[in-house]
């Protein structure tokens, strides 16, 4: 295994950090090789917002559903899908944008190349990171909170620090159930891989020691009940079409 691949495999969610500060030149170096990550046509449709100020981030703390690890942090990241640049440069040129689904969608994919190579450059500095995707809780009182202004589309924050715990590794799906060969596999292949994982959490709870319904549970209960409706119409309001 190569150091990438090591780096790669080695991956958990740390939301524990200590009180080491994050180096600036290690910001930068992170940033810069999340702007190395592929961008489509070239778009660069991203930015993100570091929050210093301990004010807005006990702010974002509430709005990410009491996350104190937004707080605690060495550092914290908004990524934001950045359409901005594309709009005013149509502006000045006086040409219309046009706003609709795949523009938005192309800022969410770029953010999100942008920010996983800046969390994986973070990682291999000897940064532990967590996202926290609680920034779309109450994304209109968060996006106020940063100021946002039109085309920019906050997508989820990042915390950055030295880890101050060492979990174990979170399964994952066995990867002849993710990597398909020619074709998509029949729902009965799908539901035994379903119950195989289902297998993996449970060890994986067992050990962290904590009593939790099987993964599937948890899936449903996840995707039965609507969370954070408001997103369309906020999106929306920042000028995505969304059609
Ligand atoms: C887009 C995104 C949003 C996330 N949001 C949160 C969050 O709000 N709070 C949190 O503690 N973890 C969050 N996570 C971390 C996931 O829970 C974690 O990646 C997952 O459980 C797998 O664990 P691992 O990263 O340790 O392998 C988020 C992960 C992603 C990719």
């Amino acid at each position: 295994m190569n150091d990438t691949l090591s780096l790669l495999n080695r991956h958990r969610s740390i939301r524990h950090y200590t009180d080491d500060p994050l180096l600036e030149g290690d910001v930068r170096a992170a940033v810069a090789a999340g702007q190395r990550a592929s961008t489509s046509s070239a778009i660069e449709a991203y930015c993100c917002i570091r929050i210093r100020s301990a004010e807005t981030r006990q702010r974002l703390v509430t709005l990410t559903g009491g996350q104190t690890k937004v707080a605690d942090a060495a550092g914290f990241f908004v990524i934001c899908g950045d359409t901005r640049r594309h709009r005013l440069a149509a502006e000045r040129a006086g040409r219309p944008y046009d706003s609709r689904l795949e523009a938005f969608l192309l800022a969410v994919i770029d953010a999100t190349l942008f920010a996983q190579n800046m969390a994986l450059a973070f990682e291999s500095l000897g940064y532990g990171f967590c996202y926290v995707g609680g920034l779309r809780n109450r994304l209109p009182e968060a996006s106020e909170a940063l100021d946002l202004p039109r085309g920019v589309y906050p997508l989820f924050g990042i915390c950055v620090g030295r880890p101050a715990e060492t979990p174990i590794e979170r399964p994952r799906f066995a990867l002849d159930d993710v990597l398909h060969e020619e074709r998509y596999p029949d729902d009965a292949q799908v539901l035994r891989t379903l119950d195989a994982h289902d297998e993996a959490a449970a060890i994986y709870y067992d050990k962290r020691g904590n009593e939790m319904p099987r993964w599937t549970e948890r899936m449903i209960e996840k995707f039965e009940t609507p969370i954070r409706t408001h997103l369309s119409s906020y999106y929306r309001g920042q000028g995505a079409d969304l059609t």
